[in-house]
């Protein structure tokens, strides 16, 4: 099996911060959201990942190389302009070849991971598994509509009246039979090639298409509330880690990491002009330097 990251899009509601950095390098608990992408697709044993860029290849490049940092093969797709998630998967056909892949959104957080859906895709191999979860308000989302057997039986995009509480999360495993899927749909209302006709059509061929539902904690991190909140969830999860070095002026308190590397100086030790003694308190406090760059994903 493949993976197939998207880190292009135009970040329209992450702006301002999305002028400076691709949405998929805000960090979370100090790491990038790329980051926690990449570390759930290879705890699903796949090595060969397909990151698609519109223009921002050289900041996606800085942060996760060639993916050998943590395991992995990276391969840079161009996508000339965010065309719609569909549009993608024709833009990465000579890398996905035949093969099975994954197709995850590289702005949303699973923090939990996403092994027992790629567990239930590999076992039961249907032509395409969507992730969904229950949510209170399903219309800003696209929305699955089960069958009696838990087979999807529909889908749609942003509904004004939700035939489910069902939203799709922005993970997708296919085979090979979703290429026949996009070559045969066109751009919809966006102007976009949405992955949701990909599926629909897939249904309409009489193909299985699956529903995982996920349980875990799920943020799709494409607005500045969604970010915080994110972190703010990532820290307080967080439990002490001492592994760097704190000098014996200061205290920690709460649940602080300091990662192997960094150096806890008080600011009454010699060379530093104050004597006050420097107390770290807290997650808010967390100390991870130097960060995800020196941490062994
Ligand atoms: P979205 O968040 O739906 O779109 P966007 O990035 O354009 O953001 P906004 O709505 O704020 O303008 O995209 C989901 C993910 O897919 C995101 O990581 C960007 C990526 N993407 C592509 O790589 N190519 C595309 O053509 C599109 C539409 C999105």
């Amino acid at each position: 099996m493949k993976a197939l990251v998207l880190t292009g899009g135009s970040g329209t509601r992450l702006r301002p911060f999305s002028y400076s950095m691709p949405k998929q390098l805000i960090p979370l608990a100090n790491t990038p959201v790329l980051v926690h992408v990449l570390c759930n697709i290879r705890d699903l044993g796949v090595t060969e990942i397909g990151v698609v860029f519109n223009d921002r290849v050289a900041d996606i490049e800085a942060v996760v190389g060639d993916g050998s940092g943590f395991g992995a093969r990276v391969t840079c797709l161009r996508q000339d302009a965010p065309r719609g998630l569909a549009h993608t998967v024709a833009v990465a056909r000579d890398f996905l070849g035949n093969d099975d892949f994954v197709m995850y959104l590289g702005d949303i957080m699973l923090p939990n991971g996403i092994r027992a859906a790629g567990e239930e895709f590999a076992g039961r191999h249907p032509a395409a598994q969507v992730l969904v979860q229950r949510v209170a308000d399903p219309r800003g989302f696209g929305v699955v509509e089960l069958g009696p057997d838990g087979e999807v039986v529909g889908l749609l995009e942003k509904p004004r009246e939700p035939r489910s509480d069902l939203a799709l999360c922005g993970v997708y495993f296919f085979t090979a039979a979703v290429h026949e899927a996009v070559a045969a749909i066109r751009p919809g209302p966006r102007g976009e090639l949405e992955i949701t006709d990909a599926v629909e059509w897939l249904l309409n061929s009489g193909a299985e298409v699956r529903a995982h539902t996920y349980d875990g904690y799920w943020k799709d991190t494409g607005r500045v509330e969604d970010v915080l909140e994110c972190n703010r969830h990532l820290l307080d999860a967080e439990r002490r880690s001492v592994a760097g070095q704190v000098d014996e002026a200061s205290e920690l308190i709460g649940e602080v990491v300091v990662e192997p590397g960094a150096r806890i100086v008080a600011s009454g030790s010699p060379g530093r002009s104050s004597s006050a003694p420097t107390r770290w308190s807290s997650t808010a406090d967390s100390v991870r330097t130097p960060g995800w760059a020196a941490t062994a994903w």
